[in-house]
C-alpha cells in the first residue's frame, strides 16, 4: 500500500522551524530544523511574537535547504502537509500560510495535521543509523513535550483513547521550571540531564504523584518541593540562569532527585498502562523523550514486561517536520484535507477518553 507518496511538511507551532520531504511516512529525505532556542534562551523562555517573527524571517530559506537536501522535485510531490495545532497562535499562522500558499501555487492537496499526532507518528519514521522497527497495535504512548503530557491508546492508524494527562504542567514545563530555579540556562530540561549526569550522590528524594490508580499526571507539588528545598539552601535568595549560588556538585544532585521522580512516574504509569491496556508496543515521544534515562528506563521497563519500546532518536523528539510527514502519510490515505481557509487551531487536542 502506498501511504501518501512523498509529503512536504511544515511544523511552526512553537519555537522550532522544521520543513521535511517525506516518502510513505517512514523514509526522510530531508528534514530541517532552525531553532530559537538561543533566541529565546536570553529572555528565559518563548516569547510569542519574538517566536512568530523569526518564523517569518527562517521560513524561506529553512525550505530551500530542504529542497536542496532531498533531491527531488515537485513533480514527486503528493501533498503540503501542515501543524493546524496546538500550539502559538501567531506562530501556527506562519507555517499554515507558508503551507497554503505552496499547496495552492503548486497545485497540491493541503493536508492538515495535529502537532500531538506528529510526535506519536515520529515513532514511525525510518532512522538510517539504526534499525528500528515499526510499532505494533495495541500500542500505548506516552507523550512528554513542554506543553503536553499524556498517555494514549492507539488500536489501529488514527484511532486514539485517552487514557490520562497532566492535570496541572507538563513534563517539559516542569524540568524548565525547576532548570531555572537551579540557575540553569532555558531550555532546563536538556540542562537538567546534563546536570544529573555528574551526580555522585543520591540521596535528594523529591515526592512522586501517583494520583492514586489513575493515568493522570500532576507536576506541581515536585516543583513546589523543589523550589522549597533551593530556597532553604539558597538562604531564600533564589538563583537566576548562570547565577547559582549552590555549589555546582549540589546543583548535580538537585536535578538528579528531580529527573528520578519524574521519570519514575512516567516509567511506572506508562508500563501500567500498558498492560491494562494489552499493549504490544509502547511508544515514546515529545521534547522530554530526548532524556536519556527516561529513554532507558522506559526501554528496560518495557522489555521486561515483553513489549518493546519504541522511541525515536532525540532529534526526531523535539518539534521537527519529519514527524508532521509521518502522521500525514496517514491523513493523507484517510483522505483528510483542508482548504484555503485552514485556520490556526491553538488549543486543538488529540483524543477524548
Ligand atoms: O516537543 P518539544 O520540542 O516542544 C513542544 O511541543 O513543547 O518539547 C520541548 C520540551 C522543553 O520543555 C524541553 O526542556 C524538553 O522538551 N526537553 C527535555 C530534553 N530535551 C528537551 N527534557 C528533558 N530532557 C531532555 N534531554
Ligand atoms: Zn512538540
Amino acid at each position: 500500500m502506498t501511504r501518501g507518496g512523498l509529503i512536504l511538511a511544515v511544523e511552526s507551532s512553537c519555537d522550532e522551524t522544521g520543513i521535511a520531504l517525506v516518502e510513505d511516512g517512514r523514509r526522510i529525505h530531508s528534514n530541517v530544523v532552525a531553532s530559537q532556542v538561543a533566541m529565546h534562551a536570553a529572555a528565559g523562555g518563548i516569547v510569542p511574537e519574538v517566536a512568530a517573527r523569526a518564523h517569518l524571517r527562517w521560513i524561506v530559506p529553512v525550505l530551500d535547504e530542504a529542497w536542496a537536501a532531498a533531491g527531488v522535485t515537485w513533480d514527486d510531490v503528493s501533498a503540503v502537509a501542515v501543524t493546524e495545532g496546538p500550539g502559538l497562535a501567531g506562530s501556527l499562522l506562519v507555517g499554515i500560510n507558508f503551507a497554503k500558499t505552496l499547496a495552492y501555487v503548486h497545485g497540491k492537496p493541503l493536508v492538515p495535521v495535529n502537532h500531538l499526532e506528529g510526535h506519536l507518528y515520529a515513532a514511525w519514521l525510518a532512522d538510517e543509523a539504526r534499525e528500528v522497527p515499526e510499532p505494533l497495535f495495541p500500542v500505548v504512548a506516552l507523550i512528554v513535550s513542554g506543553g503536553h503530557t499524556f498517555l494514549v491508546e492507539m488500536r489501529d492508524h488514527l484511532a486514539y483513547r485517552l487514557l490520562g494527562e497532566t492535570v496541572d504542567d507538563a513534563a517539559g514545563e516542569a524540568f524548565d521550571k525547576v532548570g531555572r530555579l537551579l540557575g540553569l540556562p532555558y531550555p532546563g530540561g536538556p540542562e537538567i540531564m546534563r546536570a544529573a549526569a555528574g551526580a555522585t550522590r543520591h540521596d535528594v528524594v523529591f515526592p512522586r504523584a501517583w494520583l492514586g490508580d489513575s493515568f493522570d499526571f500532576s507536576f506541581s507539588g515536585l516543583k513546589t518541593a523543589a523550589r522549597r528545598t533551593i530556597a532553604a539552601e539558597t538562604g531564600g535568595t533564589g538563583t537566576s540562569a548562570g547565577d547559582s549560588p549552590l555549589a555546582n556538585d549540589r546543583v548535580a544532585e538537585l536535578a538528579d532527585g528531580f529527573q528520578e521522580s519524574v521519570v519514575d512516574v512516567l516509567v511506572t504509569k506508562t508500563i501500567r498502562a500498558a498492560r491494562a491496556a494489552g499493549a504490544r508496543s509502547v511508544v515514546l515521544g515529545g521534547g522530554v523523550a530526548a532524556n536519556r534515562v527516561l529513554r532507558d528506563r522506559l526501554a528496560a521497563a518495557a522489555q521486561a514486561a515483553g513489549m518493546p519500546l519504541v522511541v525515536p532518536r532525540p532529534a526526531l523528539c523535539t518539534d521537527n517536520g519529519a514527524m508532521i510527514g509521518a502522521a500525514a502519510a496517514w491523513r493523507f490515505e484517510a483522505g483528510t484535507r483542508a482548504g484555503l481557509d485552514l485556520d490556526a487551531k491553538p488549543s486543538l487536542p488529540l483524543a477524548r477518553r
